[in-house]
């Protein structure tokens, strides 16, 4: 029995069935087999180049399937369309930030209320509640006072934030962030904890990648180890990170 029927369970938010994508000769993700829980925090870790950002990828459908079957609350597809993945409750963050530079924070946020066309949607600006909703999403993540600021005049880490807020608008079930943590400073750290830490008390599921050691002794419940695109280990955080192969990974790092 394949991993994908055994947890065909409604504790499960995502999966994935042998999944791969190659690059040439080198196996990103080989033939892959993963489980989400849903409403809990999952990590992935692993070395450079293991693997952690193509599988986010093919997960957001932003790279396709060379084969397999990613299994969403339940629905196996063979090809994930990032225009859907909306439309499956699953939104995410991109290792390199991508804003819309030449625009406002606020307009950043706005975009994906509305449209998802930068046009319209900035025509659709005036309405009531979507702009009381730009103006939560913006505090939620401490960039209120930023809101007039074009992306491109930001510093990293805010950056980081309003992607982060973008994400948050789009009221997902699912959040993929790929390295929310790296390159900040430990005051902007403790604020991106705060914010997974709240779409977690909704009940939302969080899988974030991440190299901090520290926070994924911290944050998460549920952890998956890669290396070389493979399954090095799933499960519980402290008792994957106490087992000898993951140790022997992260000491040959
Ligand atoms: N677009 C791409 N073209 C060619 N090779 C890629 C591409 N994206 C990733 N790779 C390769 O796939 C492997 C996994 O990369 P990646 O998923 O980014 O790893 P990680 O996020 O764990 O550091 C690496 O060897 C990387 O060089
Ligand atoms: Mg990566």
């Amino acid at each position: 029995m394949s991993a994908a029927e055994m947890n065909g369970s409604a504790d499960v938010a995502l999966e994935t069935d042998r999944i791969s994508k190659h690059f040439g000769a080198v196996r990103a993700v080989d033939e892959l087999s993963i489980s989400i829980p849903r409403g809990v925090m999952t990590s992935i870790v692993g070395p450079n180049g293991s693997g952690k950002s193509t599988l986010v990828n093919l997960l957001s459908g932003t790279l396709a399937l060379d084969g397999g079957v990613v299994i969403i609350d339940g629905v196996g597809l063979r090809v994930v369309r990032a225009y859907d993945t909306p439309n499956h409750g699953i939104t995410r963050t991109f290792q390199e930030v991508r804003l819309f530079e030449q625009i406002s924070v606020w307009d950043n946020i706005m975009v994906v209320l509305t449209e998802r066309r930068l046009l319209p949607a900035l025509m659709q600006r005036t309405t009531a509640e979507r702009r009381a909703k730009v103006q939560r999403v913006l505090e939620d993540v401490g960039m209120w006072e930023k809101k007039d600021s074009l992306a491109m005049d930001l510093s990293y880490g805010q950056r980081k934030l309003v992607e982060i807020g973008r994400a948050i608008a789009m009221d997902a079930n699912t959040y993929l962030f790929d390295e929310p943590f790296a390159g900040l400073f430990p005051q902007m750290i403790e604020t991106v904890k705060g914010i997974v830490r709240d779409i977690q008390a909704q009940g939302k599921t969080i899988i974030f990648i991440s190299h901090n050691m520290d926070i994924v002794r911290e944050l998460p419940e549920h952890l998956i180890v890669l290396e070389s695109g493979t399954l090095l280990g799933e499960g519980e955080v402290d008792e994957v990170l106490g087992r000898s192969e993951v140790i022997e990974a992260y000491l040959g790092l």
